[in-house]
């Protein structure tokens, strides 16, 4: 059995690949940029990007199973070029949004997500998204000023949500695709418990050994910050889902990932341990 991770070296695909050869499989790693692959011995390298169908098609040679991130753009042709490869098993990394009804309705990364999984559905035999809510990643969107000065800059930070780390995100991948999962690992998926971005921020600062100053700052001041990261659809519905999240239960922490995998899931504290050195 051969599974094509599309995305390697991300964030949750790095886990992915980990998990699958810790488990014995066989596993083909794709980058775009061949230069940037750093893998074990065992991993099999091809360069593939999403916006080029013929890279996709030598990947897939072959292949019985897929993991790849939400394409940004193009998702029908994706899907089309996964379905003549005549791969087995896609999952794909979307996004918990789409089952928010508010925010499939009028949040543009929700759309986009939601989009994505209705051209991918039907692109093979199986086709299976995994979606986390809020990435326990984010923070590293702090991680510069941390560095700087202890100081980060929060619109709303008592807003709540229960984030979800990396290595979960890519263990539910793996059970999908190896089909160990036990239970189903399209739920909302969250880490184990809400807490507020303070203290998250509070956390890094434990993790480091030193206290992070937070500077509570308005959504005028925050969308300058964030417009420079993204358009401005996507700065709208980064900075809805925040406001949103200071009312109660918005953005719950779910059972999915401890059913799932059958442990407890990772907490925020163990994440920003494994992150200390980004925030050094
Ligand atoms: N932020 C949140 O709270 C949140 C919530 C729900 C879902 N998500 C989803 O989580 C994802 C981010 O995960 P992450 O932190 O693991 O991301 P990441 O570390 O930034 O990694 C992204 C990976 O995608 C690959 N990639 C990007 N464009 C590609 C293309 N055109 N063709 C092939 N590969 C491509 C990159 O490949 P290279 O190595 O070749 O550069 C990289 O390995 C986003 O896609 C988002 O949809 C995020």
């Amino acid at each position: 059995m051969t599974t094509v991770v599309i995305g390697a070296r991300g964030a949750v695909g790095r886990h992915v690949v980990e998990g699958l050869l810790a488990g014995g499989e066989h596993v083909r790693a794709s980058v775009r940029n061949l230069a940037t692959a750093d893998f074990p011995a065992a991993v099999e390298v091809v360069q593939a990007d999403l916006a080029d169908p013929d890279s996709i098609t030598r990947a897939l040679a072959g292949a019985d199973r897929l993991f790849l991130y939400a394409p940004e753009k193009g998702a029908a042709g994706v899907a089309e070029t996964i379905r003549r490869a005549g791969t087995g098993h896609v999952v794909v990394l979307s996004s918990g949004s789409v089952l928010l009804p508010w925010a499939v309705a009028g949040n543009a990364i929700a759309a986009e997500h939601d989009e994505m999984e209705r051209a991918l559905a039907g692109c093979a035999p199986r086709v299976t998204p995994i979606r986390p809510l809020v990435l326990a990643g984010n923070a590293l969107n702090w991680a510069r000023s941390i560095r700087r000065d202890r100081t980060v800059e929060l619109v709303h930070p008592e807003s709540r949500s229960a984030p979800v780390h990396e290595a979960d995100i890519a263990a539910i991948a793996v059970a999908a695709l190896t089909g160990s999962a036990a239970a189903d690992p399209s739920g909302l998926l969250t880490g184990p418990e809400v807490l507020t971005q303070r203290r998250q921020a509070e956390l890094i600062g434990e993790a480091l050994g030193e206290p992070i100053h937070v500077e509570e700052i308005d959504e005028h001041r925050a969308r300058e910050k964030f417009g420079a990261a993204g358009d401005p659809a996507t700065v709208d519905a980064i900075l809805a889902f925040i406001a949103r999240n200071r009312r109660d239960g918005e953005s719950p922490a779910t059972p999915v990932a401890r059913e799932v995998l059958g442990r407890e899931p990772l907490s925020f504290a163990r994440w920003a341990r494994d992150h200390v050195g980004d925030f050094r």
